[in-house]
């Protein structure tokens, strides 16, 4: 397949996913869940609008597009937090789906017309932007109060008995972190570039911290002993009266995309802070990684002195390596992917939770801003934690063990868990 055919079926897929989110009625799309996410009917024409200034406007916003100005002005991000998106006057759900296809159709012709050494890299950037949307409504959706929309999700494979609670050892030594445009031609530009970093020895979680380990952190008072929390963290807790997880119930119940279910104890831990994630480490006498680390332990390969295009090798994500996709709506057992185990034997990198590290967002040596300038750059020195490796809701087709998420440290609503590591 040629990349240009390999970029047409990405762009499909994320197609067909969007408009599987959005398959409810108008009223529903317009409604806005949570002051923390937008109605899903902005997402949806968000996805259409950065496509066509991205594609089919040479990313110039004075160049005339589809819309009218003041209905375009409600689509660009930065102008418009999220809270207000719901009061905006956004395109009605049936024009948002129409503009949407139109500048899909034009964006196949431009893709079809685009010479051998045109640049793809565009096109790539809005495979991406559509998937990370996507994991954005499964959010919004999640926080739906009321009877269930989705289903409960598909199967997953079963976890292993014996694995929650080990680690492994990842000598010390340098490696290679971050991509370049060579390696991963679809890379964004905080994945870039690649560079040697030397990296002490450290022990990392086999798998992620699960709700079982979880429970015996809240039952030991874990969330009243503020020795465990850092003084940001615990005046957050206080504030903001965390107790457990967000969507867990008293009686030992989490309730996800609106169902009611027994919480499941080998799966991993989701819907917490970087606070609650602090904590927990520093309960279990251990810490959270480094990006750097959870780079390392993710990609590279020690015998062979360099780095996995994928933690298992070189073969693309399949449902036996990595839970990714959105279609479980949930992560896997630990202890599922066994193939999926990276050159030091770390499981479950890619996909399930998103796990958080302590670094901040910053820039690698040589970063150039990309086609879309404020997609990073915005963000650093702000008030970010760099989480890693994906999520159950994050698309194949756009995760990389380079690829790096941030978001405010007191932010739960994401799929975000835990995965410890240790000094040695
Ligand atoms: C990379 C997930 C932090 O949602 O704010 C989507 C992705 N940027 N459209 C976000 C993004 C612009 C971004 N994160
Ligand atoms: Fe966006």
């Amino acid at each position: 397949m040629t990349s240009r055919e390999v970029l047409a079926r990405e762009l499909s897929r994320a197609r067909d996913r969007t408009l599987r989110i959005v398959e409810f009625d108008d009223a529903e799309l317009r409604q806005q869940y949570d002051p923390l996410m937008s109605p899903l009917v902005w997402d949806l024409a968000h996805i259409g609008w950065q496509e066509e200034l991205w594609l089919l406007r040479g990313n110039d916003p004075h160049r005339p597009g589809m819309l009218a100005p003041d209905v375009e002005r409600c689509y660009d991000a930065f102008a418009n937090p999220r809270a207000g998106r719901v009061d905006l006057p956004l395109l009605p759900p049936t024009d948002a789906r129409s503009y949407c296809a139109t500048v899909r159709d034009k964006v196949f012709e431009s893709l079809d017309a685009l010479p051998e050494d045109g640049d793809e890299f565009r096109f790539g950037l809005v495979v991406s932007h559509e998937n990370q949307h996507n994991e954005t409504m499964l959010q919004a959706l999640n926080l739906r109060s009321g009877p269930a929309l989705l289903g409960a999700g598909t199967a997953l494979p079963a976890g292993r008995q014996d694995v929650a609670g080990t680690s492994v050892l990842v000598p010390g030594g340098e490696f290679v972190l971050g991509v370049d445009a060579v390696t991963e031609p679809h890379s964004l530009d905080n994945e870039r570039n690649a560079h040697v970093v030397d990296v002490p020895s450290f022990r990392i979680g086999t798998v992620p911290v699960t709700n079982r380990e979880w429970t015996h952190f809240v039952a030991d008072g874990g969330y009243r002993d503020q020795h465990w929390w850092s003084d940001r963290g615990w005046e957050h807790r206080e504030r903001a009266g965390l107790e457990a997880p967000q969507f867990w119930g008293a009686d030992g119940t989490r309730t996800r995309f609106g169902h009611v279910e027994q919480l499941p104890g080998d799966e991993p831990v989701q819907h917490v802070t970087f606070f609650e994630a602090q904590a927990y480490a520093a309960w279990a006498g251990a810490r959270l990684p480094t990006e750097e680390e959870w780079e390392k332990a993710c990609a590279w390969d020690p015998v062979a002195g360099r780095r996995r295009r994928f933690p298992w090798g070189a073969t693309e994500p399949t449902a036996a390596l990595a839970n990714l996709g959105g279609e479980a709506l949930r992560p896997a057992p630990v202890g599922a992917y066994p193939a999926g185990a990276s050159a030091y034997g770390v499981e479950q990198m890619l996909g399930d939770v998103w796990e958080w590290t302590t670094s901040d967002i910053r820039p690698w040596p040589g970063f150039t801003p990309m086609l879309y300038e404020q997609y990073t750059q915005p963000f650093f020195g702000g008030d970010y934690k760099v989480l890693r490796g994906g999520s159950w809701a994050v698309g194949a087709d756009i995760l990389r063990p380079s690829f790096r998420n941030w978001d405010h440290p007191i932010r739960r609503q994401i799929f975000s868990g835990v995965r410890l590591a240790w000094d040695v």
